[in-house]
């Protein structure tokens, strides 16, 4: 039996995914510690945070091993939510080193910090980077698919994934209960539908963040990187899940694993979109006529990502309650348009 989870560290926090992991955390009640380099987190995301109950945050680097074992013993840590990362997937072509390092490094440090202190839960950002380009008799993906990462990034996450098995396996030789949830993502989209946080990247590499700020203006239209695939439209198709149902995800498995479990989930509504469709979907959300730009295809992007829902369904109950992509554009844009420069707006 694991101890019920009440005291939750989250690493990355001040990011994007993580500020609304710990939003939804502090509100069911838990204690949430975020440690958080600042690199890409916002101090303003945490102080958005703090009023909602007991916040503890710490600038520091989750692979700091003396600060997180420090965290755990002081916050009677029972669970780990491991968001901290680098995920520019063209950023980790060119700096591959970068993303091991960071990617790789940092989370074995910290998983060494939380096996000496016997914390039993660690739930893990992975992503579906991890399965490379899937040919058309893997889609959609299911958590079966073969992981064949094409990237440093995706290579950088699988790593991770790797050592987290056999650290379950090192804990079930000890009396030490251990369990382990990787939930891998598929594109993840939309801001917390009150806006109390929301996405601010810099720069933006995601579609439908940077479709908005053509949308408003900040930008000169979208390139669409290649138009000649096979796709209905000749443009990609991606699965895109709204935020607050990924963290729902998180939460369900979080109240799941029992001890024993190593676990995997793709998280992603099995509903593909492709990018004209997001154009269009922003320009009736938005009133805004964006401009899409036909460019040439990008190396190593596959023509269609989605996912197969049925396994988180069937053994967690989730699935996502954004089905249809203007809903979720249409939370980012109330976002964006309340904080045009970001947090620091
Ligand atoms: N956004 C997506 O569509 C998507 C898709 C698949 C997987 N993911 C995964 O989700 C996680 C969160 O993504 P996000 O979009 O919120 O990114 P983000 O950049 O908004 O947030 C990541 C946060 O981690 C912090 N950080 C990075 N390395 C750190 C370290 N070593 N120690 C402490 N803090 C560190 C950054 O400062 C930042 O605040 C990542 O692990 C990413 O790989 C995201």
């Amino acid at each position: 039996m694991l101890p019920e989870p009440s005291s939750i560290l989250i690493t990355g926090g001040a990011g994007y995914i993580g500020s609304h992991a710990s939003l939804r955390l502090l509100e069911s009640g838990c204690r949430v510690t975020i440690m958080d380099t600042l690199a890409l987190g916002h101090m303003e995301a945490i102080e958005a945070l703090r009023p909602h109950g007991d916040l503890e945050f710490v600038q520091a680097d989750c692979g700091d091993q003396s600060t997180v074992c420090r965290l755990i013993r002081e916050r009677s840590i029972d669970t780990v939510m491991h968001f901290a990362a680098f995920c520019d997937v063209n950023e980790s072509v060119h700096h591959p080193l970068k993303y091991y390092a960071n990617n790789t490094g940092s989370s074995l440090h910290l998983l060494m910090a939380v096996a000496a202190m016997a914390v039993p839960r660690f739930i893990f950002s992975s992503t579906c980077a991890t399965y490379g380009e899937p040919d058309a008799s893997h889609l959609p993906i299911t958590e079966a698919c073969p992981q064949a990462p094409i990237n440093p990034y995706g290579h950088s996450k699988l790593l991770v994934e790797e050592a987290l098995s056999a650290t379950l396996e090192a804990a079930k030789h000890s009396d030490r209960p251990f369990a382990y949830a990787n939930l891998r993502y598929f594109n993840v989209a939309g801001s917390d539908a009150t806006g109390r946080v929301g996405e601010d990247h810099d720069p933006e590499t995601h579609l439908i963040p940077i479709c908005l700020k053509a949308a408003m203006g900040r930008r000169d239209g979208v390139t669409i990187f290649g138009t000649d695939y096979e796709t209905p439209d000749g443009t990609c198709i991606r699965d895109y899940v709204h935020v607050s149902d990924l963290i729902e995800a998180h939460v369900a498995v979080m109240h799941a694993l029992e001890a024993g479990d190593g676990r995997a989930y793709n998280v992603g509504t099995g509903r593909g979109v492709s990018v004209r469709e997001i154009l269009e979907s922003v320009r009736r959300v938005t009133g805004v006529d964006v401009t899409g730009l036909d460019g040439a295809r990008r190396e190593g992007d596959p023509p269609m990502l989605y996912n197969d829902p049925s396994k988180i369904t069937a053994e967690l109950g989730w699935s996502a309650k954004y089905m249809e992509i203007d809903d979720i554009v249409a939370t980012a844009w109330d976002w964006m348009q309340a904080h045009p420069e970001g947090w620091s707006s």
